[in-house]
């Protein structure tokens, strides 16, 4: 039998053991090197991510049931990416973290890992990268934050920021009663609160299999977060006594479980690009299509913004997680595990709904069918994505004629003297992988001052871009391929009709196909596009992928797996 991953630093008498040995006792007993398992506690605590800012306090409870089971634990500060900070979108890094983290897995003497997680880009990354490792991994999900309350209401993280933007836009509320609700929507440690992109991957990991069963959407301050991170040391422990890999947990019937969990939760249209790019570090055959195949007739139960009224500390108090699974049970694959090596179905229990305002049964859901539905045609050769649960139901047919920006900038400079009508549908390019780059969440675009005032709300908007998880609207995202990569929305034409029929799953330019042959970019267009001369800028533009298939480098699709690589001395 070979000796662990660690031992094969540590063991031994010879000058190289002695070196891997002397430098890491720092007050570690000889024991903890007599080939006891050595487990990471990747950490993505950071001061300017704000909402991971608590992972270091949940890294010592990990510790405490790491050491109690007889590992020994390592905090692993990795790449973090704060969601509102990083420029010019957290995106464009999220494949740099994951190969930063799969790197650093690989080249240390550690046997598993523990994941730490919250804010949107933090677990796709710390997933994706201990995918291609393939070393016993599980996730410790950071938590939402508690409910805000402004003026008696509570607040949503992201949503509500929206809309009250929008509100002062159309002159209904005041700037400085804008800026006053500032301090009361974000009230504690953890991520959004919204059924964003942070708490869907959070609830995914979960689904997928990979965290301790029950965790996932606990708040962040709430001490059950510590509880399970004890109990996750503990874990960690045992699957590595057990040789359980992510692998082994992840498999195709793991991803099609958290498309089912995806649309009963109202989840974020984000979680397409992250569970395609997880899927293809593992080598797990999933498409864009088994969204819609998938999550199409499921159910919309969970009544949490941006597609309902309330917030993740509700869902959590409803019932959590498990409830929502208890009742789409019948839909989900039987056969696959959890990091405990129990079926996911299984771990449910008797769960129950303890607010059904919170938690819809299946025969009175929100919406019949809250599946993400994936869009083709001539505007979108390789598919197209749009949240119908987020959008205006009288908008999912639509003809109008198309108002085109070439950049986000040109957007804001033309945006308030728009020769508009409801029925015009906004056109935005220039916000894919490689035109950004990073595909930045800007394809909600704002609305017309003009409209607002005359009361519209929503607009088809179009866009190569991906729009943020706590977001809403009838916004047709992820257009592939993207203009930057030669795609058809490049050839677009302020004036053209477009039509968007999201039954027929089209979305179509109403130009006859010799004109549209004819037709050549605008120089305009191509001038905005990223061009980055160096650094990992460079190495992204020239090798991400499309939406379709989870923007991930074209290099780092796959698996590298846990070898121990030659000695440094
Ligand atoms: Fe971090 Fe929303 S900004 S989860
Ligand atoms: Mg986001």
């Amino acid at each position: 039998m070979t000796a662990s991953r660690s031992a094969q630093w540590y063991r031994g008498t010879d000058r190289n053991a002695y070196i891997h040995r002397a430098w890491m006792r720092r007050g570690l007993p000889s024991d903890a090197f007599d080939g006891r398992p050595h487990i990471a506690i990747a950490n993505t605590a950071s001061d300017l991510t704000p909402c991971n800012m608590h992972l270091n306090e949940v890294a010592e409870h990990v510790k405490h049931g790491v050491w109690e089971a007889g590992g020994v634990p390592l905090n692993l500060p990795v790449v973090s990416l704060g969601e509102t900070n990083v420029r010019p979108t957290a995106m464009l890094w999220r494949n740099m973290a994951a190969m930063a983290i799969e790197e650093m897995l690989r080249a240390n003497p550690i046997d598993g890992v523990v994941l730490l997680g919250g804010c949107d880009k933090t677990i796709p990354a710390l997933l994706m990268a201990a995918s291609s490792v393939d070393l016993p991994a599980v996730v410790v999900p950071g938590g939402p934050m508690l409910t805000g309350t402004f003026r008696g209401a509570p607040l949503g993280c992201g949503t509500d920021v929206w809309k009250l933007s929008e509100e002062v836009r159309a002159g209904t509320l005041s700037e400085a009663d804008f800026l006053r609700s500032e301090s009361s929507m974000i009230r504690s440690k953890g991520h959004c609160n919204t059924m964003g992109t942070a708490s869907t991957m959070g609830l995914l990991a979960e689904v997928l299999g990979m965290t301790l069963p029950g965790l996932a959407g606990t708040p962040a301050p709430d001490s059950r977060l510590l509880e399970g991170a004890h109990e996750t040391g503990r874990l960690i422990v045992s699957m590595i006594a057990d040789g359980r890999r992510p692998s082994d947990v992840m498999t195709r019937g793991s991803f099609l479980n958290a498309i089912v969990a995806l649309a009963a939760l109202g989840g974020s249209t984000n979680a397409v690009v992250h569970l395609l790019a997880i899927a293809g570090r593992l080598g797990v055959e999933l498409t864009q299509d088994d969204f819609d195949r998938t999550g199409s007739g499921v159910p919309l139960l969970v009544d949490l913004q941006p597609a309902g009224r309330h917030l993740m500390e509700d869902l959590y108090r409803a019932g959590g997680l498990h409830a929502v699974l208890n009742e789409v049970r019948d839909l989900l694959d039987p056969a696959a595990i959890t990091v405990t090596g129990r079926p996911l179905v299984e771990t449910l229990g008797e769960a129950t709904v303890h607010d059904r305002d919170v938690i819809r049964s299946r025969s009175q859901p929100l919406q019949q069918d809250a599946g993400i539905a994936v869009l083709y045609g001539n505007l979108a050769p390789d598919g197209a994505v749009i949240k119908p649960a987020a959008a205006s139901p009288h908008l999912l047919r639509h003809r109008g004629p198309a108002v085109v920006f070439d950049s986000i900038e040109d957007l804001h400079a033309r945006i308030d003297d728009l020769d508009v009508t409801p029925d015009t549908v906004l056109v935005l390019r220039g916000c894919g992988p490689k035109g950004y780059p990073g595909m930045p969440e800007v394809s909600n675009m704002p609305l017309p001052p003009k409209l607002l005032a005359q009361g519209v709300r929503d607009m088809v908007r179009i866009c190569d871009g991906r729009m943020s998880g706590t977001a809403y609207g009838t916004v047709v995202l992820h257009v592939a391929p993207e203009a930057a990569a030669g795609g058809p929305l490049g050839l677009v034409r302020t004036g053209d009709t477009i039509i968007l029929d999201v039954p027929a799953r089209r979305l179509e330019l109403d130009v006859p196909a010799e004109e549209l042959a004819a037709r050549e970019p605008s120089p305009e267009m191509t001038a905005a596009f990223a061009r980055p001369s160096r650094g990992w800028q460079r190495l992204y533009v020239e090798t991400v992928q499309q939406a379709n298939t989870g923007a991930d480098l074209d290099f780092l699709t796959g698996s590298s797996g846990g070898h121990v690589a030659r000695e440094s001395h």
